[in-house]
């Protein structure tokens, strides 16, 4: 049984840390059931480590889509919320019901935005509509060319003060939840104590109400990335350029396959 936004609120409540992670794919959405994370977010960061792209802005709703699909088939448990990428919900609200309705429908349980006070109108229509909604504040990758690159957010008092604005419009607004990104960790912990909905940190500190990591990057799979508050938690990209280099040797020397990889007759 899929955990749900009632599940999760629960876990709050009781002070139960929620581990979320992002996954694109059936096979790694059955290792991630298997560790029990409690959230999978098809996050339009599938931009950078599938596609190849250095931002999010390229992400087509199909792409979302097309993940979130392939996730359900692999993992039963999680609460799956899938991200309305880039100038799906933008352009008008209309556009955003929409968008959300074709993730709903391809199985996801909630939409994650970007944005605060500007998109509280449109959080509101989906909420009211049974869509619920993640908020996504600090650093929202989807205006990075806004922003002026990757960097931390919400440092300085007006920067700060505007933030904790931002959050409490989504939370009137009836979003569930809200994703704080890269801001420093004492602005992180006065948020989440404002708010009565739970906060998950992406490089906020630890004293959100929860967690979230790109899947590929906590797995060492692209050691060039390295942000200050990214732990890899195991080398993969060692592991499995090995691998193939083994392979690949192998093969030129005729030792794969051996008699235990082949059919006699
Ligand atoms: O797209 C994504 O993976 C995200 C997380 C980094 C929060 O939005």
């Amino acid at each position: 049984m899929r955990k749900t936004i009632r599940s999760l609120h629960k876990m709050y409540t009781t002070g139960t840390p929620i581990t979320m992670i992002t996954c694109y794919d059936y096979t790694f959405a059955r290792l991630v059931q298997r560790a029990g994370a409690d959230m999978i977010l098809i996050g339009d960061s599938l931009g950078n480590v599938i596609q190849g792209h250095e931002t999010t802005v390229p992400v087509e709703l199909e792409d979302i889509i097309y993940h979130t699909r392939a996730v359900i088939r692999g993992n039963q448990d999680a609460h799956i919320l899938s991200d309305l990428p880039f100038m799906s919900y933008q352009a008008n609200d209309d556009d955003g019901m929409r968008a959300a309705g074709k993730l709903l429908k391809a199985g996801a349980q909630s939409v994650k935005l970007e944005g605060g006070k500007e998109i509280a109108p449109l959080v509101k229509r989906l909420v009211t509509a049974g869509v619920p909604v993640c908020g996504h504040l600090g650093l929202t990758p989807q205006s990075v060319h806004a922003m002026g690159g990757f960097r931390v957010q919400g440092r300085g008092d007006d920067a700060a003060k505007r933030l904790i604005e931002d959050a409490l419009a989504l939370q009137d607004a009836g979003a569930y939840m809200v994703v704080l990104e890269m801001i420093p960790a004492p602005l992180a912990a006065q948020v989440t104590e404002a708010l009565e909905i739970p906060t998950i940190g992406i490089g906020a500190g630890n004293q959100t109400s929860g967690q979230v990591l790109v899947i590929y990057d906590m797995l060492g799979m692209n050691t060039d990335f390295t942000p200050k508050f990214l732990k890899c938690y195991a080398n993969l990209e060692q592991e499995i350029e090995g691998a193939l280099k083994q392979y690949k040797q192998e093969v030129v020397e005729r030792t794969y396959p051996g008699p235990e990889h082949s059919f006699e007759k």
